[in-house]
């Protein structure tokens, strides 16, 4: 398995300080990613659950570089995860698609600029309105979208259309990890199924992998690897899929699973 690891969180901690009242003289800490560790394989579905606040988000910010780690370190592929390294480009190969497809889409750009915004700036094509239309095109064609949609912009799309825009943009640049923090969340349960198909193909046909950040259990079970359950800031246990749902390891597991009335089934019922 050790080179198939695409990505490995060795220790990784984030401990925000803030003052809680206008009155405090020391700040408080919050241990929002404490010490945890882990790895993602290459074309693995790797989820991650927990209730709100556990620290999802913010371990996946730090995989992105979006904020610095307060301890621990990140290899991708073996390398050490630094993206100040100009010679390396980390940026390019991790991407994240965002929950929200209603306001991670600048309104003001054409899609077909909104989709090649990242292959300009990586230097994949010219900043040239051809180069730009031609690219867009290929990667709406990916998504299943229709060419038409090249000169919209973000608000003449549904909901399902804006979130294969936003698979779009980051395919663009060949990513090899795709973060993934609730994707479908704010869509309806039909939509969201055509998503997660075109996403699960995608993974297939790129041999891509995927951090599944959800709440939905049910979602879990079907698309997941391996299953990793946070608890305030720390890792309660890493479990292929299968095993996870017959036989949690951890107490805050099983009451996960309880609270989702799945250990009285063990159909996949999605
Ligand atoms: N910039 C920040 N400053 C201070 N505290 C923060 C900051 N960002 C996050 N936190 C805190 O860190 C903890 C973890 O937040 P995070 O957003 O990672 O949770 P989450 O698991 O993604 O939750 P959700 O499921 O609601 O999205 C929370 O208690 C949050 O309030
Ligand atoms: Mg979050």
């Amino acid at each position: 398995m050790e080179n198939n690891v695409i990505l490995s969180v060795s220790d990784v901690s984030k401990h925000y300080k803030y003052y809680k009242t206008l009155f405090d003289i020391k700040k408080n800490v919050i241990k929002a990613v404490d010490g945890v560790s882990f790895e993602v394989y290459k074309n693995e579905v790797f989820a991650v659950v927990g209730e709100t606040g556990c620290g999802k988000s913010t371990l996946s910010k730090l995989i992105l570089g979006l904020t610095e780690k307060t301890s621990g370190e990140i290899y991708f592929k073996g390398e050490l995860l630094d993206y100040k390294n100009k010679k390396k480009d980390f940026r390019k190969k991790i991407q994240i698609l965002f929950q929200d497809p209603y306001s991670s889409l600048n309104p003001k750009k054409k899609i077909y600029k909104i989709i090649s915004y990242p292959a300009v700036r990586n230097g994949i094509i010219k900043n040239k309105k051809k180069d730009r239309m031609e690219f867009a095109l290929e990667q709406l064609k990916i998504v299943g979208l229709p060419e038409t949609t090249a000169l919209n912009y973000p608000h003449m799309l549904s909901g399902g259309q804006r979130q294969r825009v936003g698979i779009a943009r980051c395919l663009s640049v060949r990513p090899e990890l795709l973060i993934l923090d609730e994707p479908v969340s704010a869509l309806d349960v039909s939509v969201s199924a055509q998503i997660l198909n075109l996403l699960m193909d995608l993974k297939n046909e790129t041999g891509m992998s995927y951090i599944f950040i959800t709440h939905d259990l049910k979602l879990v079970r079907h698309i997941a690897d391996r299953v990793c359950v946070m608890y305030g800031g720390k890792i309660m246990e890493i479990a292929e899929t299968d095993d996870f749902f017959k036989n949690p390891s951890h107490p805050y597991s099983r009451s996960l699973l309880e609270s989702m009335s799945f250990l009285t089934s063990t159909r996949r019922n999605l």
